[in-house]
């Protein structure tokens, strides 16, 4: 069933894409981008950390600074959700307001994840520094790509051209907890989420995600017949 749209930039949709590294994300984002494409839809890949300058700043600091082994959980916590709140403001609201499609490589769950389930930091704090990043933007569908962990890390170490980055080194009980903790994110709140073997071929990924997409937010107009976007100012 559609779900019911509580944002006020509702002529757009967000869905974002969760799952650990090397579960095929950047993949089937392209996939739906190209298939919205089609149909004439606006459409917005973006990803986090990053998708603007200041985020991909952020990003560096976290991912690749070499005394990044010294961050402690609570900054890192810090840095992805002001990485999050410049994305929402500077490219994630704007788009949805104007009624466009906005594809996220990793929103507000990965913090929970990450930093939740896998780092051990108390969720009270990481469900408030998240609504505060993202204010009234939500996603409307959550598509988790899950991948048994030694496939997701066997992957990591097929595409590392050079060292593994930080969040890469770390260990296989690290990414246990991360798989964990999206199923268990998935099962609280079905209504958000649709979780997707990625094991599967690409191409039958790519089908079952298009089919969840038209089915939890409706068949999907063509650009001619979308809602016309909210007019800003109003
Ligand atoms: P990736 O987007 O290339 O997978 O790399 C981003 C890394 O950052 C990945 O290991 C997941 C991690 N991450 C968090 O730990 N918390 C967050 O809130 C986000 C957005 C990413």
């Amino acid at each position: 069933m559609p779900q019911k749209d509580t944002s006020p930039a509702s002529a757009g949709k967000l869905i974002s894409f969760e799952g650990s590294e090397g579960s095929g994300k950047t993949t089937q984002i392209a996939r739906l981008a190209q298939r919205l494409q089609k149909l004439g839809r606006d459409v917005i890949s973006t990803r986090e950390p990053g998708g603007t300058e200041i985020g991909e700043q952020v990003r560096n600091i976290i991912v690749h600074n070499s005394k990044g082994d010294e961050m402690c959980a609570e900054t890192e916590l810090l840095l992805f959700a002001a990485a999050r709140a410049q994305l929402v403001r500077e490219v994630i609201a704007p788009a949805l307001l104007r009624g466009a499609f906005v594809l996220s490589d990793r929103f507000l769950d990965s913090s929970t994840v990450y930093q939740g389930v896998a780092r051990n930091l108390s969720m009270d704090p990481i469900n408030q520094i998240n609504r505060f990043a993202v204010g009234n933007v939500m996603p409307h569908l959550t598509i988790i790509i899950d991948v048994p962990t030694q496939v997701s890390l066997a992957r990591i170490r097929q595409r590392a051209s050079d060292l593994p980055d930080r969040m890469e080194r770390e260990n296989i009980g690290f990414y246990e907890k991360v798989r964990e903790g999206y199923l268990l994110l998935a099962k609280g709140i079905p209504e958000r989420f649709f979780v997707v073997d990625g094991t599967q071929t690409e191409d039958v990924i790519e089908k079952k995600i298009w089919a969840e997409v038209e089915k939890r937010l409706g068949p999907i107009p063509t650009a001619a017949a979308a809602p016309q976007p909210v007019k800003a100012g109003r």
